[in-house]
């Protein structure tokens, strides 16, 4: 968990650094890339695929094709994904959520969706109760703003609703040995034993809806690849308590405005958090690193480097159309368009999306209540 300065890739829960190769990590925690024939199976549900999915923003999996399998026979299953409530969210962290969003509304299922205050009261050494409690709130109104339906999200606030998590929590935890849990997560001895235990409480969404319905009942957990240790333990305690294995969807991560690196919380002034005043998400924007050529004169002869480039990187994971995207990576490559002017046009959408979304997320604080988690609404 210590932090790391090189080039070196690392992918945990708690950082994320280092040039990412993907295909490495699809070998290294041993899941399945999204293949073509998966990527049809799903459009003959959805009718069409998400831009993440054409994109292969979303690549990897464990038993999505098994989840697929059930709802053909007509076994629905349940979303579940979350977020550790640090801080304001940034919009790396809204491109799993859009996209959970997109299969809850294809597949009519079920997103139980967990704030972890107890994991980030844990991890920060600085923070209060309060501290992650506020954030949580907060953060669950991005959630809220992005449209999910009240009577099919129940956001489980950990600390609130550890009476009913309990139980699963301990029957997990006793399945999960120290020298595991070490190996998996990497914990040392200056580890507190409270994030020792907090796996398994992340495990717990994983088997609620089956645990409360009293049958099993198949969990698809979408969200960035640096949560899958999590899955693996998830997966492994699944049949010695005689529930389903939760399946996985995995997406690569939204980069930072800066050279190379996912967006994180931690590097702000390369990060747009959704409450950031639009004016300052511009400047941020207008402040990233591209591909761009020393000169003018260089580029427009030569062309620039789209693949390298974090504004060309926002509008492919967030910002673009198909057609609109390709035209971009054209005129980038044969020096028709500069740097500054592609920074504009994204400024201009990051400006009007924050706007959209500010105002959403306002009329989320009628709504916050609805969507807490109730055992009894099961
Ligand atoms: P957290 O708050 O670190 O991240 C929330 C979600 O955002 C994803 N993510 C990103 N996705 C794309 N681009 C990025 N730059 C980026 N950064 C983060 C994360 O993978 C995650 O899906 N322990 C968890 C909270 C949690 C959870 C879960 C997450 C509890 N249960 C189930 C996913 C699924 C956490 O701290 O997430």
């Amino acid at each position: 968990m210590s932090a790391n300065n090189n080039e070196q890739m690392v992918v945990t829960p708690w950082e994320v650094s280092g040039k990412i190769d993907y295909d490495k990590l699809v070998r290294d925690f041993g899941t399945q890339p999204i293949t073509p024939e998966i990527l049809e199976r799903i459009q003959k549900h959805t009718g069409t695929l998400h831009a993440q999915l054409r994109r292969r923003i979303f690549f990897s999996h464990r038993d999505l094709d098994w989840i697929l399998q059930r709802y053909e026979a007509g076994e629905k299953f349940v979303l579940y994904t979350g977020r550790g409530p640090s801080g304001p969210v940034h919009i790396g962290h809204l491109a799993p959520w859009v996209f959970t969003k997109y299969l809850q509304d294809k597949f009519d299922a079920k997103l139980y969706f967990q704030i972890t205050d107890d994991e980030r009261f844990l991890y920060h050494d600085n923070f209060t109760m309060s501290d992650p409690q506020k954030w949580a709130y907060e953060n669950a109104l991005d959630l809220i703003a992005l449209g999910f339906e009240p009577e099919k999200t129940r956001i489980i606030l950990d600390t609130k609703s550890m009476g009913v998590m309990y139980d699963l929590a301990l029957r997990i935890a006793k399945h999960v040995t120290l020298s595991t849990a070490k190996a998996v997560f990497g914990f040392q001895e200056s580890t507190n034993v409270g994030l020792v235990f907090y796996p398994a409480v992340q495990a717990v969404p994983a088997f609620l809806e089956s645990s409360l319905v009293g049958h099993n009942v198949p969990c698809l957990i979408p969200a960035a690849i640096d949560q899958d240790p999590y899955w693996r333990m998830t997966r492994d305690v699944a049949p010695k308590l005689g529930y389903y294995k939760p399946a996985q969807i995995h997406c690569r991560f939204v980069p930072g405005l800066g050279r190379g690196g996912k967006m994180s919380a931690s590097m702000p002034e390369t990060a747009i958090f959704t409450i950031d005043p639009p004016e300052v998400a511009q400047k941020k924007v207008l402040n990233a690193f591209t591909g761009g050529r020393a000169t003018v004169e260089e580029q427009r002869q030569l062309g620039a480097n789209p693949d390298i480039c974090s504004v060309f990187a926002y509008d492919y994971f967030l910002f673009m159309e198909d057609k609109e995207i390709e035209d971009l990576r054209f005129n980038c490559l044969s020096g028709n368009i500069m740097c500054g002017e592609c920074k504009q046009i994204l400024a201009e959408r990051v400006k009007r999306f924050l706007a959209d979304h500010q105002e959403k997320r306002e009329k989320a604080k009628d709504h916050f209540e609805e969507y807490l988690f109730n055992p009894k609404d099961v």
